[in-house]
């Protein structure tokens, strides 16, 4: 078995260390001494700790000052397998001050990739728990709250970790609605938009316009810089790339709001016309009922994320609630760059372009009986809408075609597959399937104008 070749220290600086770290690591010496001797002294202080004391990975012996740093070379992939070959799939290494973890087996690979899994499972436990309690009361609950509570957990703790989901955020309460405002503002007519010049921005000033997007690019800010001074990857985007790529806290924030914008508002909105859909037509819910609980059996406390492979008919409500609901109406707007033709019409330079998924979605031409919510349309049809079937582009398509496909559509399937499987559905009393409000209201994203109201029974034969 080859091994990887520790240098003696007097080539400690030469091929091992990449070359463009080398001058900078013997200007860093001094530094390096002082941090390491730091460092080291109060890791021994955690070591020594008897009971309790975490279980670290294994990794090779380390040098003074430099730690594991030599032991990388030019291609560290190909030394970091030979170590790992000798100190298995997880080893820990320390390079100069930073602990580090190196993974090279598939299933350590799964467990550290999969953060979004581990947080929607997390978050569906607790949701679970909510509407069981709910459902011990036999009262009515507005399944609104429960959803976007879901999907913010869930977003919030990709994107931006435990700070988040850990509601140590005190913003976290009023971001939605600090959210909500800037959305509104973004899709309300601003004169400024249709007159850039001095005229506009007077318009603006008048009609309070002007007033109120300080106000809400205020809140919204306060939340940013939050955001980026707790977590360390987005100040070190920053720190990296200020100066060169001019990679700001202003992109960064840019960022985070296009994340919280396009990820927690339209999983929310699907899973609520997705569900008012299902309670519309009693038949549609028995059967996806029927199938989950067939895929998952009896004997557990809700769906994980294995059993979304065996749930087709599932696949088929959410194509068709998109189908008729896509949240972004008209997707992005976009804009000629060049004089064009669409359809054989001529179209000039500088013209806004809007494309209406909702109106494709519900286009005769290509849909048979398209106002009714009917899953049973896509059995048998190749018709998805990943891109390449333009009769359904509820995620765009294109170049600009959502980023965050398909951790939207697992979010909704997931989802609607847990309320489904866990429990039995509801009207409150006096109500009848048809009576389900489908009005919709909405700036750029459109949602259910009424909350949806639902009353959940825990499905007696799931296991506590
Ligand atoms: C059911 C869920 C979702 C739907 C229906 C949806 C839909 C869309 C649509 C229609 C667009 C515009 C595409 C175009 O104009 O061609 C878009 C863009 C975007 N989506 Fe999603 N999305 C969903 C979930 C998500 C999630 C979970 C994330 C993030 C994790 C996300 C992040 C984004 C971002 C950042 C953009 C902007 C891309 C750009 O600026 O070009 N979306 N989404």
């Amino acid at each position: 078995m080859a091994t990887a070749t520790p240098l003696l220290p007097s080539q400690l600086l030469g091929g091992s260390v990449p070359q463009q770290w080398q001058m900078g690591l013997l200007a860093l010496l001094p530094v390096l001494l002082v941090s390491y001797l730091l460092t080291s002294r109060s890791r021994n202080r955690s070591r020594s700790g008897k009971d309790g004391a975490p279980r670290l990975p294994p990794g090779p012996a380390q040098l003074p000052i430099l730690g594991n740093l030599h032991l990388l070379g030019p291609l560290p992939h190909k030394n970091l397998r030979e170590l790992a070959r000798r100190y298995g799939p997880v080893m820990q290494l320390r390079l100069v001050t930073v602990p580090t973890v190196v993974v090279s087996s598939a299933e350590a690979a799964r467990e550290v990739l999969k953060a979004a899994c581990y947080a929607r499972e997390q978050e569906m436990d607790r949701l679970v728990a909510d509407l069981d309690r709910a459902a011990a009361s036999k009262a009515p609950v507005v399944l609104n709250d429960h959803v976007f509570a879901l999907t913010d957990g869930i977003i919030g703790t990709v994107a931006f970790g435990n700070i988040y989901a850990s509601k140590q955020f005190a913003h976290k309460e009023r971001f939605q609605h600090v959210l909500d405002d800037a959305m509104d503002m973004m899709a309300s007519f601003s004169a400024e938009d249709f007159f850039p010049n001095a005229a506009g921005r007077l318009a603006d000033r008048l009609t309070g316009f002007l007033a109120r997007r300080e106000r809400i690019f205020n809140e919204l800010d306060v939340f940013f810089e939050k955001v980026i001074d707790q977590h360390d990857v987005l100040i070190n985007l920053c720190k990296e790339h200020d100066g060169t790529l001019r990679f700001t806290r202003d992109h960064v924030k840019a960022i985070v709001l296009d994340t919280f914008i396009g990820a927690i508002d339209t999983s929310s909105v699907t899973i609520l016309w997705a569900m008012s859909e299902l309670m519309r037509k009693p038949q549609v819910l028995r059967k996806a009922q029927a199938e989950v609980r067939a895929a998952v059996g009896d004997n557990k406390p809700r769906v994980d994320s294995e059993d979304a492979a065996k749930i087709p008919y599932l696949k088929m409500v959410v194509k068709e609630t998109l189908r008729l609901h896509p949240p972004a109406t008209l997707l992005v707007p976009r804009e000629t760059m060049r004089d064009t033709t669409i359809s054989g019409y001529d179209v000039p330079a500088n013209t806004r372009v809007f494309v209406n998924a909702w109106a494709i979605g519900r286009d005769p031409a290509s849909w048979p009986a398209p106002e009714e919510f009917n899953p049973d349309r896509f059995v048998g049809s190749d018709v998805d809408y990943y891109g390449s079937h333009f009769e359904l582009i509820p995620f765009g398509a294109g170049r600009r075609i959502c980023p965050g496909l398909a951790m939207g559509e697992t979010n909704v399937t997931f989802t609607l597959a847990n309320l489904l499987y866990c429990f039995d559905w509801a009207l409150p009393a006096g109500m009848k399937p048809e009576d389900v409000s489908m009005e919709e209201t909405g700036a750029l994203t459109f949602h259910r104008k009424t909350p949806l109201v639902v009353v959940p029974s825990k499905y007696q034969r799931r296991a506590a």
